[in-house]
């Protein structure tokens, strides 16, 4: 990683959008060349089409909007990147942009992808005798593996497909279990650019027949495991102690143990880190959302991963080494730039092209980079002032606009809320008045 930069080298070319109107913020991504004018245009609400809607659902009624914007200030690899994300939760965008500003002081994120490999699962039941069956599975393992390959020439041609198996036992679990000793067959599939979930259960629905000739049980499941735990990515970061303070250098220090103890607490604690990982997972999510991937399936591994040691933990850590504040974090994600409704959805184009997506893994490298930044936003705003003050400057917002409030005076009965600590409509209300009674006055 760099060295601690000056300000001007550290400028993301985005840096600062957050002060400009919509459109003005539009016209800096394309002068930016990072997107054409009218590209920009499906962020309007027109995204996906009724009737396209209508081929990806059953009892279609439309489509359904949420704000999209970016994350700006990453730096992840050494590259800038902005990261698209859909979300309704004030203050997330915010606060990955300002965090990842911090990370860019000491260098940027690092980020590291897992080769892409999916599990598959097909659960073997009444198999009369278990080590027999396992001894002749690992023996057809090749012939299984040409097997569930076979109808899949374009990814074994692109360097993927089913790579090896893995046998599992799974006795009862006491004596009210209702099931006898399961054999299960983990087929495990390099599924490239693609999130994995189509090919995956195909496999295993393609070779369950054979495993049972094999094993003379019964094959029942036959579905990919959301726990990709061969499938992750690492990201890494730090920021430089006298940065982490805006105001005050000397009270970086300070802050950043007050991070390592907002950290040691979720890695402590199953409720801490409940809350922890939801952060980090605001910021994975929008990206997730606004690329158009199953986000649900990624929550589900990234907290199964979080409990894979048997206690539910922090996916993300943070520690002070010397003069910087580092954090790490290792996570399940299994995304897709192939198929599903990346073809069809033209916001989400967008969206990857803002991104500089072209592969599953610089999507997953820039979903966990916010992430990580997410977490440092969330657990620096916690340790210092806390988060009610950020969060409120952006309700106040909402407030003022619901009680009529238009362009400039947004901002100004914001800040007089702000001001007055006062978040609520009939503040909104009074403060607009007033506003509009002094620019009316001569
Ligand atoms: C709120 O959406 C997320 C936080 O609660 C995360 C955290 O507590 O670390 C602020």
């Amino acid at each position: 990683m760099g060295t601690k930069g000056s300000e001007a080298e550290d400028q993301h070319p985005m840096s600062g959008i957050h002060r400009l109107d919509l459109s003005a913020r539009r016209q800096r991504l394309v002068d930016a060349d990072m997107a054409d004018p009218d590209e920009l245009s499906v962020f309007d609400g027109a995204g996906l089409s009724a009737e396209s809607a209508d081929r990806m659902i059953e009892n279609a009624l439309g489509t359904f909007s949420l704000p999209a914007g970016i994350g700006v200030n990453l730096r992840i690899n050494g590259v800038d990147r902005v990261a698209p994300m859909a979300i309704e939760e004030p203050s997330v965008v915010a606060a990955a942009s300002h965090a990842a500003k911090l990370l860019r002081h000491g260098g940027g994120i690092e980020a590291h992808c897992s080769e892409p490999i999916v599990v598959g699962q097909v659960q073997l039941l009444d198999v009369p005798d278990p080590d027999r069956a396992e001894r002749a599975i690992q023996a057809a393992s090749l012939e299984l593996l040409h097997l569930a390959n076979q109808n899949h020439r374009r990814l074994t041609a692109a360097g993927g497909g089913a790579r090896s198996l893995e046998l599992r036992r799974l006795e009862p679990l006491g004596p009210d279990d209702p099931v006898g000793p399961m054999v299960v067959v983990h087929l495990q599939v390099d599924v490239r650019d693609a999130m994995g979930a189509n090919v995956v259960n195909t496999m295993c629905e393609t070779v369950a027949p054979r495993l049972e000739d094999l094993s003379g049980g019964r094959a029942r499941l036959r579905i990919l495991t959301n726990l990709c735990d061969h499938r992750t990515v690492t990201v890494r970061g730090r920021v430089p102690l006298d940065r982490l303070d805006r105001r005050e250098a000397a009270r970086g220090s300070d802050l950043a143990q007050g991070i390592v103890e907002a950290s040691v607490f979720a890695e402590r604690d199953p409720y801490r880190a409940t809350t922890h990982n939801k952060g980090i997972m605001n910021g994975v999510d929008a990206v997730l959302v606004a690329a158009g991937q199953d986000w649900r399936a990624v929550e589900a591994g990234a907290h199964a991963y979080a409990a894979r040691n048997g206690r539910y933990a922090a996916l993300a850590r943070w520690r002070v080494t010397g003069e910087y504040l580092h954090g790490e974090m290792t996570l399940p994600l299994a995304v897709g730039v192939v198929g599903g409704v990346v073809k069809v959805h033209p916001g989400v184009r967008t969206a990857l092209r803002l991104g500089r997506v072209r592969t599953a893994s610089d999507l997953a490298e820039l979903a966990a980079a916010v992430g990580l930044a997410q977490n440092l936003g969330a657990l620096r705003a916690l340790a210092g002032d806390g988060i009610q003050a950020g969060h409120m400057r952006l309700h106040a917002r909402n407030l003022a606009a619901e009680v009529g409030a238009v362009g400039s005076e947004i901002d100004a009965v914001s800040r007089a809320m702000a001001e007055a600590r006062q978040y609520d409509r009939d503040a909104a209300q009074r403060l607009l008045n007033r506003l509009r009674n002094e620019r009316a006055a001569p």
